[in-house]
């Protein structure tokens, strides 16, 4: 994969961070007719990024396109970040930076998870090396990180350290252009106002897209659907992010819009809820989109709701990802049902039997 220059794609001349070739952009933005008719909503698109062709990373490979360049402009040898085992963006962290020459240093919450998960897994194959904090907090994370750098450097590495799920303003810079890429498909399709929903988890990717709506002058109003801090203090998180990648941009901050942030936890960050359960069998079936437990069908339970108080052209549903979570998940609500003699398969989305409430729906740690 080739480093190309990101630099102006949107006319407007500043000087950013290159962006290093990961991803096969533009996603595809898909019309979802049959989910219209079922939700009774009228004009809702889905935003492909589960199809961005790396290594199942989803939203996080743009994030890493502007880390991994930023990284090799610094002369890093080591990609040093952190998040929970299952997390799908540690292991896209892992991939993109073997794919880019260098070693990656992953720093997870919690212990060694047995069994263990496809993105650890992930992560290790990529050559990934993983400390764990032994600690269930997330936070646990932040300080090991710092211990970390500095055993890096001690041993002649030159670390670059990245918070955990990629939460910097230049990796929101991805999302500020995936807001150009948008753009360009809504121009094509003749829509100029949109409400875009995504699922919030660090806030870097809707901070991206607040920063990049502005950038181009765009009329769309970004909902973030909060699935692991309470709303105001997803907001706040976000608001700050969107500042920073504002002022990279020339912008100023003071011009951003109001952070729209919608609490979509439920039970709690990594606890599948049942109405996501049922509105990820409602996506499977209606559209063919597989959804995880954690971000993308907690986000999709607001869709409706979303869409139906918008007074926008069109409500667009960006699918981040997240398919090795989905997936070790159906397979472990599965296979905990089969132990205990259940039936774990829904004979339609309705049934609230499945499968939040059966044994295997414990909190996954991403
Ligand atoms: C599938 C999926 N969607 C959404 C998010 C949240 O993205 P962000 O951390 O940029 O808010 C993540 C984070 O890991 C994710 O894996």
């Amino acid at each position: 994969m080739q480093p190309c220059p990101g630099v102006g794609t949107l006319g407007v001349a500043v000087s950013l961070p290159p962006r290093y070739v990961l991803g096969i952009t533009p996603t595809p933005l898909m019309r979802a007719e049959r989910l219209e008719q079922v939700l009774s909503c009228p004009r809702l698109y889905i935003k492909r990024d589960d199809l961005i062709g790396f290594a199942l990373a989803g939203n996080k490979t743009r994030l890493l396109e502007r880390l991994i360049a930023d990284a090799l402009a610094m002369q890093s040898t080591v990609l040093l970040t952190g998040g929970g085992p299952a997390s799908s963006y540690c292991a896209g962290a892992a991939v993109a930076a073997a794919s880019a020459g260098m070693g990656c240093t992953l720093v997870m919450y919690g212990e060694e998870p047995r069994p263990t998960h496809p993105n650890l897994a992930l992560a290790r194959a990529a050559g990934a090396r993983v400390h764990f904090t032994r600690s269930p907090l997330r936070e646990s994370v932040d300080l090991r990180l710092l211990e970390v750098e500095a055993e890096l450097r001690r041993s002649g590495e030159r670390p670059y350290p990245v918070p955990r799920g990629g939460a910097t303003a230049v990796a929101a810079l991805g999302f500020a252009h995936a807001a150009a890429e948008l753009g360009q498909q809504l121009v094509e399709r003749g829509i100029h106002a949109a409400t875009i929903l995504l699922a919030s988890g660090s806030g870097v990717s809707q901070a991206g897209l607040v920063a990049g709506s502005l950038w181009r002058g765009s009329a769309w109003r970004v909902v973030g659907a909060s699935v692991s801090r309470p709303p105001d203090e997803a907001a706040a998180q976000v608001r700050r992010l969107a500042g920073e990648c504002a002022a990279l941009l020339n912008l100023r901050a003071a011009s951003l819009p109001e952070i729209d942030i919608r609490d979509a936890r439920g039970a709690g960050y990594g606890i599948p809820s049942q109405e996501a359960e049922r509105m990820a069998v409602v996506a499977l079936r209606e559209c063919g989109l597989v959804l995880d437990p954690v971000f993308t069908a907690k986000a999709f339970v607001l869709l409706a709701e979303v869409a139906r108080a918008s007074d926008a052209e069109a409500t667009i549903f960006w699918h981040t990802g997240g398919i090795p979570v989905a997936l070790d998940h159906l397979v472990r609500v599965e296979e905990a049902a089969r132990k205990s003699g259940c039936d774990a398969s829904p004979s339609s989305p309705d049934d609230r039997g499945h499968p939040a409430n059966q044994p295997g729906s414990q909190e996954i740690q991403v």
